[in-house]
């Protein structure tokens, strides 16, 4: 078993919290009790190291015990220097997972703490954002010889390994594991969408009805955080860049325009596009006195945290997660929040276990994948295999205790044939 001293976490007297915590999320996890309860019958990742660069939080602690289950030699470290739950990462540590993640890390550490996990080499890589891959791929080259693959969990994740795949620079195969149905459906949009709201309400303790939100992108996140919003009575303006999916918010019921126009209107604008500057002085030069800037895309360029602060006499923390500019006119203050980064991970607790459970589910079983297909798979990024997409949904439903119909052969044969039309 690993040793406890080859972990970085802030307090391990935190365990005994977190274990109850990481049981709680386990009850909204059936998919991965089930996954869990078979890897520790078949020990799929019998002498197989995986680390995973993941939101360190409960439920990625419930995927870390499901393949330590299945044999796994797992490490885990945070992927993103806000997201990690201490506590968690106490029980991680005391259940036999190194783990190195503290809340509130700074860049160095963050990177000190990716390093530290890739010195098990690694056979398997989690990813949520591409910056364990990039580390691989750049610095420790070394290591590319054991990777089996890697599984990566996020929208800006897989952007980033398509893009060293289009370069050619892609070392290893990758599943896209955002990209599965039984991912972005549910995660990213009803994931995003209720916790961002959380987010925001924990950090200020706003009343959402009566307020003009202002969501910037309408991906599967944007989508969510909307229709959230809508539902506590906010007026929602939606900006984006795409006219296919612009028109999709304008016929969901939103008001569409470009983020100059939106500027001046909203009283919450919340950051879901994945670009950096969405968010940008001239925007900011004209937003009302007390707005509220939150993000909830991967990482924290979309707000241009830096020209807020030139534009600023005065940076001042008002409240955990909260932070006021002070603007140079004096007549304005703008609040930020959570340093601009991932709001729902930030100042809540990221996604409820309910949806993690078949984000996970998928990954466990790529995992699983991976490791039979080793040696037969190319150096570029793979979709979920169909059939884990449906077996997540059938295993979620059957925990859910939903019953679907079934085709009559005669269903099946006309849904394959020419023949029959009007
Ligand atoms: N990403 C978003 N929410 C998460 C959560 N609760 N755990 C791990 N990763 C997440």
């Amino acid at each position: 078993m690993p040793s406890k001293k080859n972990s970085d976490i802030k307090d391990p007297s935190l365990a005994a919290a977190g274990k109850q915590r990481i049981e709680w999320a386990a009850r909204e996890m059936p998919v991965i009790k089930l996954i869990r309860d078979r890897f520790a019958k078949e020990k799929p990742f019998k002498g197989i190291r995986i680390v995973g660069c993941a939101h360190i939080t409960t439920e990625t602690a419930n995927l870390a015990l499901a393949l330590q289950a299945g044999g796994a030699e797992a490490v885990l470290c945070a992927s993103n220097p806000l997201s990690t739950q201490d506590d968690a990462a106490a029980a991680l540590v005391s259940y036999g997972i190194p783990t190195y993640a503290i809340k509130g890390e700074d860049q160095a550490t963050y990177y000190k703490h990716i390093n530290a996990a890739l010195d098990i080499k690694p056979h398997l890589t989690i990813d949520d954002g591409a910056d364990l891959g990039t580390t691989i791929h750049t610095k420790r080259t070394e290591l590319i010889k054991d990777v089996i693959g890697c599984n990566e969990e996020t929208t800006t994740g897989v952007i980033r390994y398509r893009s060293l795949e289009m370069e050619g620079k892609l070392r290893y195969p990758i599943i896209a594991v955002n990209d599965a149905e039984t991912k972005h459906f549910f995660d990213n949009r009803y994931g995003t969408g209720q916790s961002t709201i959380d987010g925001i309400t924990r950090a200020t303790n706003v009343l959402w009805a009566g307020k003009t939100v202002v969501v910037a992108g309408y991906g599967w996140c944007g989508k969510g955080i909307s229709m959230r919003a809508k539902g506590l009575g906010s007026q929602v303006i939606v900006t984006e860049v795409e006219p296919v999916r612009a028109l999709e918010a304008a016929m969901d019921g939103f008001r569409v325009m470009p983020m100059i126009e939106a500027a001046p209107q909203g009283d919450i604008f919340i950051t879901a596009t994945g670009d950096k500057g969405v968010i940008d002085k001239s925007h900011l030069k004209v937003m009302k006195d007390g707005a509220i800037l939150a993000n909830s895309g991967h990482f924290d360029v979309e707000i241009n945290i830096s020209e807020m602060e030139k534009m600023s006499t005065k940076r001042r923390t008002i409240r955990t997660f909260v932070e006021e500019f002070t603007v140079a006119d004096g007549k304005r203050h703008l609040y930020l929040l959570g340093e601009g980064r991932l709001i729902n991970l930030a100042a809540a607790e990221g996604h409820p276990a309910s949806v993690m459970d078949m984000s996970f589910a998928n990954q466990a079983l790529c995992l699983e994948y991976l490791v039979k297909k080793r040696g037969k798979l190319e150096n570029k990024v793979y979709p979920v295999p169909p059939d884990i997409d449906a077996q997540v949904a059938r295993l979620k439903l059957s925990a859910m205790g939903i019953k679907i119909d079934t085709l009559t052969a005669a269903q099946a044969k006309y849904l394959t044939s020419w023949q029959e039309g009007t």
